[in-house]
């Protein structure tokens, strides 16, 4: 704590490269700073205490510092234990008019490199917004809304529950962070989860969370999906997964991926995006799916589908993008080839078996460097896994570039508005951003691409039922 200011980073003398490159990713964000001009005046935001965990990037620290132009008092951790760019999160604890010696930015309690129980540490420090805690979320995956949830459930029980043999180790962590926590104060999480006006999701894996509390009617507060917005999904999940696929995987080995075999586990908007990443440095990509609209997708698109077991012997990079677990199992590991490639980019690491790895007997493993580690079976080969199996993007490289997260987080912007704002209109469910402001986020970054829209002459809008200025599109058209 520094004048007043709790925090919990690497190094704040990071700070000033971390403003360089928030200065710069401005610019590539257009859809933020329009929306700081907009509500300039009218400080929606004022009164907000938004609790927000979303991977702490240069990227991220553009929206937290819109959110604060907007009028809210703002906490922030990561939603992954690699993910944080260190220069980013010291850049926004001191703040634009801070040093390094007199910090005047935003808490943030992120590093790169934590360990899990950093993490569920630095979680919890989120809630810690006085007495009353935080009245809105902002999620990635949903840990901070998992946190409260958990934390009123045991409230309600009187105790937590001690760990069974069949948990996780996450999950023991979770269950020791909350022991720790209601021990200090049995009562803070109903206290949190009653001021919550709401949170709004950024992933798909959060949002399935987010939907199994409401048809469980055990949601607590509204929810907003910002993933299923079009101008979220359809280009964050794909353009910047096309993107940021390869750049973690050449981060992290350089390896030529022209002519080699890559298969992508998944062709959902992560996955399409994976495979066309890979494609376009020459590799030729095998995709596997669950879901024949899917797998039809991808064939038609010229890919290869086929099962992982046909062909686990033959690929060098094996990449998974399902939000799904143990897709990728300690004896598919076992049977691949020598130095395969082995990462994950969807939300959480257990998609691929990394316990069931490092359970066979006389495996062993060396770090390479940080987020890349060499695996020696006990015949001799070896594979390469990717940020233990977390999303390799945010692990290995820097996560999405900034023009396509300006999409994402106008959404989340608006989104934190409307439940803010809106008090009691909205019940404990989940809900979709009106289409009018997905357009409305799209046409923000048209002009920075040079596109010019045509307009429709108001015949064509009646003719083809909608009005000028839009929607343009029924709700349930899928772009
Ligand atoms: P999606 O639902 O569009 O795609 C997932 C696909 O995986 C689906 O088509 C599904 O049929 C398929 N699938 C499920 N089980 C499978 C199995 N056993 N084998 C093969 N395919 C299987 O979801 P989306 O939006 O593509 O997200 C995927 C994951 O990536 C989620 O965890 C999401 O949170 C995460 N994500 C990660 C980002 C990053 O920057 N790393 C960005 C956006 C999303």
């Amino acid at each position: 704590k520094v004048n007043g200011l709790e925090f919990a980073v690497a190094d704040l003398s990071l700070a000033e490269a971390g403003r360089h490159q928030i200065r710069l990713a401005e610019h590539e964000m257009p859809g933020l700073m329009a929306t700081r001009k907009e509500y300039a005046a009218e400080q929606p935001l004022k009164g907000a205490k938004i609790a927000g965990s979303l991977h702490m990037t240069v990227q991220t620290a553009v929206l937290i510092e819109t959110l604060v132009e907007l009028g809210a008092e703002v906490r922030w951790v990561s939603c992954n234990i690699f993910s944080t760019q260190d220069e980013a999160a010291a850049a926004v604890v001191v703040g634009k008019n801070g040093t390094p010696d007199n910090p005047q930015g935003v808490p943030v309690f992120a590093w790169k490199g934590e360990t899990l129980e950093d993490y569920w540490w630095c979680t919890d420090q989120l809630f810690r917004f006085g007495e009353d805690g935080p009245n809105m979320i902002l999620d990635d995956g949903g840990d901070a809304t998992l946190l409260v949830h958990k934390g009123v459930e045991f409230e309600a029980a009187g105790a937590v529950p001690e760990a069974s043999e069949d948990d996780s180790e996450e999950y023991r962590v979770i269950l020791e962070t909350l022991r720790r926590s209601l021990a200090e104060d049995s009562g803070r999480f109903g206290r949190i989860a009653k001021n919550i006006r709401g949170v709004t999701e950024e992933t798909t894996t959060g949002v399935h969370r987010l939907y199994e509390f409401a048809r469980g009617g055990d949601l607590l507060f509204p929810a907003i999906n910002v993933n299923d917005s079009v101008t979220k999904s359809k280009f964050d999940n794909k353009y910047g997964c096309r993107h940021s696929l390869i750049d973690g995987i050449n981060r992290a080995t350089d390896t030529l991926i022209g002519g080699k075999v890559a298969v992508v586990c998944g062709y959902g908007d992560v996955g399409k995006g994976s495979a066309e990443s890979l494609r376009g440095q020459g590799a030729r990509v095998i995709v596997t799916e669950i879901d024949p609209i899917c797998a039809l997708q991808a064939a038609m698109d010229g890919y290869q589908v086929a099962l992982l077991e046909d062909v686990v012997e033959i690929a060098d990079i094996f990449v998974t993008t399902t939000g799904n677990f143990n897709i990728i199992t300690a004896e598919h590991m076992a049977r691949m080839k020598h130095q395969a490639i082995v990462g994950n980019i969807g939300h959480f690491d257990n998609e691929i078996d990394v316990a069931g790895l490092e359970k066979i007997p006389g495996i062993k493993s060396v770090e390479i460097k940080p987020q890349v580690d060499e695996y020696t079976f006990p015949d001799g080969h070896s594979i390469i896994l990717l940020s233990k199996g977390r999303l390799l993007n945010l692990g290995n490289a820097t996560g999405h570039p900034s023009f396509v997260m300006s999409n994402s987080f106008t959404n989340q912007v608006m989104a934190q508005i409307e439940l803010f704002t809106k008090p009691g209109e909205y019940d404990k469910q989940v809900y979709v951003l009106p289409k009018k402001l997905d357009e409305k986020v799209a046409r923000l970054h048209l002009d920075a691409l040079g596109v010019k829209l045509t307009k429709l002459t108001k015949e064509q809008a009646d003719y083809i039922g909608v009005d000028v200025e839009g929607p343009y599109k029924p709700d349930h058209y899928r772009y």
